[in-house]
């Protein structure tokens, strides 16, 4: 098999690179190790930037998430009985984000590359990236108990933090920054209406929480875990009864409660791998960097890590550009550190760290005092928050 972009990995960055790539008449092959059903289940990320609202838009999938995104101008800091409103609008001159479920921009892609019969390749295993450091790169897989490989000019190791695309990289060639957080982030989904219009994001003493939702009917919700808890170790009634406690007392009289339909634990951690380029490989999304969700920024930062690749690509392939592809790493870098900032700022201000000590907690009281009391910190958030510019 020929193609001109090999894709490791069927998630938003892989599905949206395929998909700008094809509009500009450039071939790729996606290749997923899962199945196309479990892609789709996945439950992930909720709130998305004008950035990558506008990516979707340019690929031809702007409608549904017009007709069924949740604008939102604004979001709540709660910190025991005190609402901090972080007005975005009014901060940002008129930008917002938009509530709408990584699910449902998964199902989108999908649905694009489903309509042109385009080559994605669900449950291809054992996929082994080759030759990458040469003009003429390969990708081998097993699908159905038999050996393919595919030659490509490019491949893109858009397969996660898990991925094998970032394993392949001889150890020499990267570099790789983490912080692990001694916590993660429970998260269920329930058919019941949102406790508020906008997000609820709390600094309790017993640890986060956060309230968010994915329509006016389909809410989610998160608390702060320890590490090593099981997700079965929390009934329903115990998180109910958790986020009402942490939410404070005006949520709790509000919240509606109901069977979850999805729980899992996530683990928080920043990463980051650089550079991002190996010769005619290049890493992009989670693949290449994890950032902790406090600041919904994840799935962003891979939408912009796809923004820069797809225009390092076309240009290659328009203008026959041999340095073209030099200027994605530096560029991608340069926004995926300032998000791996803000997320991890988002997180020190606003969780229960168990070996904070008395100088450190102080910080974080004294963080949040000129937070609510400086214009010029909410405009720094909410500059962040809304997404910084491409
Ligand atoms: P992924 O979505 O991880 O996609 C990578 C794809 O590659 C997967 O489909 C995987 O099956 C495939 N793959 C892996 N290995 C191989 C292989 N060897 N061969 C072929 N295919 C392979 N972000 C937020 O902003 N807010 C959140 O609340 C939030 N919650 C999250 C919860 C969890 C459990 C996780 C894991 C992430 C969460 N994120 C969240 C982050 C956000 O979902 C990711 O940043 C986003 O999915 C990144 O997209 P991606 O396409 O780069 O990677
Ligand atoms: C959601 C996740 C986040 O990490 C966040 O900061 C806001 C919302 C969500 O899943 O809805």
């Amino acid at each position: 098999m020929r193609t001109q972009v090999a894709i490791i990995g069927a998630g938003p960055s892989g599905l949206l690179l395929s998909q700008l790539l094809h509009l500009e008449g450039i071939d790729c092959v996606v290749l997923e190790r899962r199945s196309a059903s479990h892609v789709r289940a996945r439950v992930r990320a909720g709130v998305l930037e004008q950035g990558l609202t506008d990516m979707l838009a340019r690929a031809g999938l702007g409608g549904r998430l017009k007709a069924e995104g949740l604008p939102h101008d604004g979001f709540t800091i709660a910190v025991g009985e005190t609402r901090l409103r972080i007005d975005l609008k009014t901060l940002t001159g008129g930008k917002a984000v938009t509530v709408y479920g990584q699910t449902e921009v998964t199902k989108d892609l999908m649905a694009a590359h489903e309509a042109r019969d385009a080559r994605v390749i669900y449950e291809a295993e054992d996929v082994a990236l080759h030759d990458f450091e040469t003009d003429r790169p390969k990708v081998t897989f097993q699908k159905d108990g038999l050996s393919h490989q595919i030659e490509c000019d490019f491949i893109c190791g858009c397969d996660g933090y898990h991925g094998v695309s970032r394993a392949s990289v001889p150890r020499g060639a990267i570099t790789e920054y983490e912080k692990v957080y001694p916590f993660g982030w429970l998260g269920i989904l329930a058919h019941v209406p949102p406790v508020d219009h906008e997000l609820i994001y709390a600094n309790h003493g017993n640890g986060f929480a956060l309230a968010s939702m994915r329509s006016h009917t389909l809410s989610r919700y998160y608390i702060q875990v320890p590490n090593g808890t099981l997700a079965e170790a929390w009934p329903d009634d115990a998180i109910w009864r958790e986020l009402k406690i942490r939410l404070g007392p005006e949520a709790a009289a509000r919240m509606e409660t109901g069977p979850s339909i999805e729980k899992s634990i996530a683990p928080l951690r920043s990463f980051v791998a650089e550079p991002l380029r190996f010769g005619r490989l290049m890493l992009a999304g989670d693949a290449a960097h994890i950032v902790p969700p406090t600041g919904a920024k994840g799935l962003n930062l891979a939408a912009s890590d796809i923004h820069y690749l797809s225009e390092a690509l076309i240009a290659h392939y328009r203008e026959h550009s041999a340095t073209a592809l030099d200027t994605y790493s530096p560029r991608a870098l340069a926004r995926i550190w300032k998000a791996e900032r803000f997320s991890w700022w988002m997180t020190m201000l606003l969780h229960q760290f168990p070996d904070l000590g008395p100088f450190n907690a102080k910080m974080q009281q004294a963080e949040l005092d000129y937070l609510s009391g400086s214009l010029a910190a909410q405009t720094m958030l909410a500059e962040n928050y809304v997404g910084l510019p491409y």
